[in-house]
């Protein structure tokens, strides 16, 4: 049995396999530029952020109806649940789906539903993130914003995705204020590409209770100071931070020293299907690569819930807190 873990930091149009991708496509006569799943996944060679985001875009294009979405999350909860998740907090990027007339509607209904029956089969719990996409304007996220008010009640929150550099936090100050005046929780990708600057941002000015990604901190010592004295969680993605070449090789992936600050760290997969594996595979990964011990992981367990949205649920949230801490490593001590 894995390790019970929670998964903050993934992108549900991430999880869209090659097979679902093409399987979709002759669903709905879409033709793909690829001639089957072994040349597309040969295409999976990113140089950084932004070859990787042209890719990810360009295969949405198979997603129409309300069941492509269904299916979409229904295959990511059980892949997940066989990891050892147990909870889950998944952004979608509504802005890639709205821009090519797929109605927002179409897009958190379908998501909802595979959401809802996954939870009774998967005995996974779920909320939804909805990120706004940082290279459109803030305008664009303001009108995201308002489409989305009929969804609310499945809405948990909104996040800042995409292509990062040139893009601040600050430039969604009034759209952040408006989330939070709709009770919506706060969360935001900051240092992937971008500086330590945009962790600073998201905080001081869109008033983010996580960072997603939040890498690049270790620049600037007084931040990790401050992000280790307030706790504010960092919702880490080692194979993503390889696949996009934040970091070299995984051995030189600072997750470690970040432990050691007393940063408030989690571990996740981000797009599983591009990067090589989903949150199981990342915590094998750097038990393997990086030397955590069983400790560690289980830290990195119990973090996860600590820093989950559970506030709605705290009879949940302790009590995966205790299968944490009550969890027995089998002599392979990995995920
Ligand atoms: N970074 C920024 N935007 C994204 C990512 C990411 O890793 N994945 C999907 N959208
Ligand atoms: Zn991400």
């Amino acid at each position: 049995m894995p390790l019970p873990k929670a998964e903050l930091h993934l992108h549900i149009e991430g999880t869209l396999e090659p097979e679902l991708a093409f399987a979709l496509a002759a669903r709905n006569g879409v033709t793909l530029p690829y001639k089957d799943t072994e040349e597309l996944r040969r295409a999976y060679l990113f140089q950084d952020l932004q070859s990787f985001l042209d890719l990810y875009y360009g295969l949405m294009a198979v997603l129409h109806t309300e069941d492509d979405f269904a299916d979409l999350a229904d295959a990511y909860l059980a892949r997940a649940a066989e990891q050892g998740v147990r909870h889950a907090e998944i952004f979608f990027d509504p802005q890639a789906h709205t821009s090519r007339g797929v109605p927002l509607g179409t897009v958190v209904e379908g998501l909802a539903r595979a959401l809802d029956a996954g939870e009774e089969r998967y005995g996974v719990s779920t909320r939804l993130i909805m990120c706004f996409l940082r290279d459109e304007s803030a305008e664009s996220a303001m009108e995201t914003l308002q489409a989305a008010q009929p969804y609310l009640h499945r809405i948990t929150g909104v996040g800042l995705d995409s292509a990062e550099a040139g893009h601040p936090p600050s430039k969604f100050r009034e759209v952040y204020e408006a989330a939070a005046a709709l009770g919506l929780r706060k969360v935001a990708h900051a240092g992937e590409e971008g500086p330590s600057a945009y962790i600073r941002e998201a905080l001081d000015i869109l008033g983010v209770e996580r960072i997603d990604h939040g890498l690049r901190c270790m620049e600037d010592p007084d931040l990790v100071a401050r992000l280790a004295r307030e706790r504010i969680p960092l919702t880490l993605c080692p194979l993503s931070n390889v696949r996009l070449r934040a970091v070299d090789v995984l051995a030189e992936h600072p997750l470690p020293r970040m432990m050691a600050e007393g940063l408030l760290c989690t571990v996740n997969s981000d797009d599983p299907a591009y990067f090589g594996g989903y949150v199981g595979d990342n915590f094998r990964a750097v038990h393997e690569a990086l030397g955590l011990g069983e400790e560690q992981l289980r830290e990195l367990a119990r973090n996860s819930f600590v820093a989950s949205f559970l506030e709605d649920d705290e009879e949940r949230r302790g009590r995966l807190l205790t299968e944490v801490e009550a969890y027995e490593f089998e002599a392979a001590g990995a995920e």
